[in-house]
């Protein structure tokens, strides 16, 4: 064997062996390629097409009211949903959706995450149950202090359905005697899961 020979094996052994470290870090059969090569556009990469600027989607219409406006929105805003069962369902949905994390399934504030995040006023307060609709609406349109704003999750049909259905979990917690006698009459018995109204120890009744 030349030695020019043998110098071309050893360069090509070390060029199959890098081919080789260079397969491991770079496997043939991709898991999830669509993770891998997402059809997201990446930080300084170009889109292939640029909306002009200043284009919002067809029926967006700008939130007027700042997060500031709190009292002025609480004043303004008319609940345009009646509680038509679709319309608490569709609010159930996107409670469940979006707010039952913090907020818990009942609105008492004991939600999953709690107390990993701090653990937000009960729903069920008197001071929640005066409020007008409008200003609930305000409350998911702009957020409050730790709460994020819904206003790109929920559109504002949503979020007056969401408003009615949190409406749904205060009257279940303090059920009239109406609501109370036509359980009885249906066999209905919510007993053994009636929320705890009281606000929790953290948000003392403001
Ligand atoms: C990430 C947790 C979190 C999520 C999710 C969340 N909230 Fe809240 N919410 C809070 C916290 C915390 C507060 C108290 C904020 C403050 O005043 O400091 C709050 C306050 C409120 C209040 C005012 C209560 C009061 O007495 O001041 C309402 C109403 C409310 N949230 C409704 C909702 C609704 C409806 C949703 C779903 C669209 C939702 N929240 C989602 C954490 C959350």
């Amino acid at each position: 064997m030349s030695k020019k020979f043998r110098a071309a094996v050893l360069f090509g052994l070390l060029l199959l062996t890098a081919g080789c470290s260079r397969q491991k870090s770079k496997p043939m059969l991709e898991y999830m390629p669509n993770m891998a090569h997402s059809p997201a556009v990446k930080a300084q990469e170009r889109p292939m097409f640029l909306p002009a600027t200043g284009t919002v989607p067809r029926d967006w219409e700008a939130y007027p009211y700042g997060p500031g406006d709190t009292l002025k929105a609480a004043a303004e805003l008319v609940n345009p949903l009646p509680p038509t069962l679709e319309v608490l369902e569709a609010g159930r949905k996107s409670f469940n959706t979006f707010c039952i994390v913090c907020h818990g399934p009942k609105g008492d504030g004991r939600g999953y995450i709690i107390p990993k995040f701090p653990q937000p006023p009960s729903l069920l307060t008197d001071r929640v149950r005066n409020w007008p609709d409008g200003r609930i609406f305000h409350n998911i349109s702009r957020g409050q202090q730790t709460m994020p704003d819904y206003a790109f999750q929920l559109d504002p049909a949503q979020r007056w359905a969401v408003v009615n259905y949190v409406r749904v979990l205060q009257r279940a917690a303090r059920p009239t005697a109406a609501d109370l006698a036509l359980m009885k009459r249906l066999g209905i018995d919510f007993s053994e899961d009636e929320p705890d109204t009281s606000t929790p120890k953290l948000w003392p009744e403001r």
